[in-house]
């Protein structure tokens, strides 16, 4: 299946920087882009070594690797040497090597070094599991060392951005415009795919919509606390050392927020809360945690 890439994704296959970011709303070619960089690199450097990782490596199977295998990879490696769900790596007919993980299982994938490690849905993994990804290039095989994500925005203070905006990764934003099945080049118009695509992605509402059709980091409404990421601030259960915490409605405020008591036994909180609620208020003083209207009056104490 030819490939050329266009918009967004041509500049990525474009860039040496060390740590490059492709945003963009969905359908605009992203994964199939950054997959056809990677692979065209193992199979252009021998003996070089790559990474494709999630945050979870289940999340893989269905998503990254069937686009690898049944669009990308045509020659080059072997395809049939073990299962998608339990495969650790596909092996290259040059040498080279293209390990598949999931950050849900770090040891694995980092006791390694890489020439260039891509990571899909970036938003998903922390700043921590990105830095220590940056740490394993140094296999020093291929011309230069690169780590490229893409994602869907997310809230505009998500670390990808911020870390974006420091001037730390490059930059290149994808379009819908930048897919060939979406929109002909040509015609200059929206294909009939791209037509029902669009339109569906048009029927969405709020942050969703800002975000996967308008391709904008949009904070998610009533949200007090923007920083807030489920994939980096929610634990299953609090160590049961920690401090106990509950969300309870305060009544004179007719508000919900979070707040503090030695001792209480159930605890469901965010870790790692951020700066504004870290600075101690959220354990002594009552926080609000959400504005919104409907949710006063629904007076809840434990
Ligand atoms: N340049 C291209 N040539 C041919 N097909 C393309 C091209 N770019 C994208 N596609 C096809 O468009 C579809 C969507 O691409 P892809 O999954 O890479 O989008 P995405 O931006 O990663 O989406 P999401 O944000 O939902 O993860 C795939 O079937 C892919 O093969
Ligand atoms: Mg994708």
């Amino acid at each position: 299946m030819s490939y050329t890439p266009y918009g967004g994704i041509e500049k990525v296959w474009k860039s040496r920087a060390t740590e490059v970011l492709a945003p963009g709303p969905a359908g605009t070619g992203k994964t199939r882009g950054i997959l056809e960089k990677v692979h065209l690199y193992l199979l252009k450097y021998p003996k070089t070594r790559g990474l494709i990782v999630r945050k979870t490596r289940a999340s893989m199977t269905e998503s990254v690797l069937v686009t690898f295998e049944s669009k990308v990879v045509q020659v080059g490696c072997d395809l049939n040497n073990q299962s998608r769900r339990t495969r650790s790596s596909y092996d290259y007919d040059n040498g080279s090597v293209l390990v598949v993980g999931g950050l849900d299982n770090p040891d694995r994938i980092m006791s390694t070094e890489y020439d260039i490690i891509a990571v899909f849905e970036a938003t998903e993994c922390s700043e921590d599991d990105w830095e220590k990804l940056t740490t394993r290039l140094r296999n020093g095989k291929g011309p230069y060392h690169q780590i490229v994500a893409d994602c869907n925005p997310a809230s505009p203070s998500h670390w990808l951005k911020r870390r974006a905006d420091r001037g730390q990764m490059e930059v290149f934003e994808c379009r819908h415009h930048d897919n060939p099945v979406l929109w002909d080049r040509q015609a200059k118009d929206w294909t009939e795919q791209g037509r029902k695509y669009l339109a569906t992605l048009q029927s969405l509402t709020g942050h969703r919509r800002a975000r996967l059709l308008d391709g904008k980091w949009s904070a998610a409404e009533g949200l007090v606390y923007p920083e807030f990421n489920t994939a980096t601030h929610v634990v299953a259960a609090m160590p049961a050392q920690a401090a106990q915490h509950r969300l309870w409605l305060r009544a004179p405020l007719r508000l919900p927020v979070v707040g503090h008591r030695p001792g209480w036994p159930d605890v469901a909180l965010p870790r790692d809360l951020p700066d504004q609620a870290n600075r101690g208020r959220a354990c002594r003083h009552h926080q609000p945690l959400q504005r919104r209207r409907d949710l006063r009056g629904d007076h809840h104490r434990p």
